[in-house]
């Protein structure tokens, strides 16, 4: 039986990643998962400079979902290299190393700081606001989204995977946009902006107001979202939002992914990916698949 993906150059054992923000360094699970069996794992959002991230409160459950607003609480690249990357770089699992930047000129010096280890891939996180275009989000501005990646692809030797936002109008022109700058994959998605509201106090439930909804809530979203841009480009996707088991897994493989991330479900299922690969591993015994690469892209209309 063939669990290995490709995702351009990179070879994953398996087509299950873990997503960034939701499984820290990887260390952090080490007692409660084999982290030698995952395919991949993206590390929180890493910034040039170390970051505390957004006053509290900044996490919520929500009836479908989470709502968050951490706001890149993270070591900082030089930190990540020091003190993550050894733990990450015996494993099996390869590891992504999640980028966000708030000017185009740092995505580059952020990729070149990468080119000294081994790992994976970039992830390039674009859902952030450009500080000298005024705040503008990156990756809901086609024109920037191919600035960012053409300027990260210009600085560094590894893979570069570009994650898209879904608060866009239409998601492919960004995708498009991208694989033109060069990426090397794209993974999608990242949370759908969201609030609550206390009703006794009448203040925001979340200290930033606007916060970012994971979680079951989203799957059918991101779903529509991977199908489309699946349609669009034709270098390899990474699908993700609301995946909780392997049933899931197996809609985003059909709509055309080769892999995909498991976020929010890590919280309240630590053992999740487990649970994932022994559900995926039973179906394609049971249903005589040879190869997982079989059932990606295989939907029916
Ligand atoms: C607490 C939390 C922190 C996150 N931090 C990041 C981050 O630093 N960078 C990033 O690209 N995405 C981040 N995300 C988004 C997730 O990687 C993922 O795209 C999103 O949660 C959708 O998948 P899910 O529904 O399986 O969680 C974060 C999500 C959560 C819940």
């Amino acid at each position: 039986m063939n669990m290995k993906v490709k995702l351009g150059n990179i070879i994953l054992q398996n087509p299950i990643m873990t997503a960034s923000g939701t499984f820290g360094y990887g260390d952090e699970f080490k007692e409660l998962v084999d982290l030698n069996r995952i395919g991949g794992i993206c590390v929180k959002g890493t910034t040039l400079e170390e970051r505390q991230g957004n006053p509290t409160p900044r996490i919520l459950e929500t009836p479908g979902g989470m709502l968050n607003a951490i706001g890149f609480q993270n070591v900082g690249i030089d930190r990540f290299k020091k003190e993550k990357y050894s733990f990450l770089k015996e494993l099996k699992a390869k590891t992504f190393v999640n980028i966000t930047a708030n000017t185009i000129e740092e995505f580059g010096i952020l990729a070149n700081k990468l080119n000294d280890i081994e790992i994976g891939g970039i992830e390039i996180n674009i859902s952030c606001p450009n500080i000298k275009a005024g705040g503008i989000n990156m990756g809901t501005d086609p024109d920037m989204a191919f600035k960012v990646v053409k300027e990260v692809k210009k600085n560094t030797k590894h893979h570069v995977m570009v994650k898209l936002t879904p608060n866009v109008t239409d998601i492919k022109v960004i995708a498009k946009a991208v694989e033109d700058a060069g990426a090397d994959s794209i993974s999608l998605i990242n949370t759908l902006v969201g609030m609550a509201v206390d009703i006794k106090t009448r203040k925001p439930k979340i200290k930033n107001i606007i916060a970012g909804l994971s979680g079951p809530a989203i799957k059918p979203v991101a779903l529509r979202l991977v199908w489309e841009v699946a349609k669009t480009v034709k270098i390899p996707i990474v699908g993700m939002g609301g995946i909780s088991n392997f049933e899931d897994v197996l809609e985003f493989l059909i709509v055309g992914a080769t892999a995909v991330q498991i976020g929010t479900a890590n919280f309240y299922n630590p053992r999740v990916t487990m649970d994932i690969l022994d559900g995926l591993e039973k179906y394609m015994k049971e249903n005589e698949i040879k190869d997982i690469n079989e059932i990606v892209g295989s939907f029916k209309i």
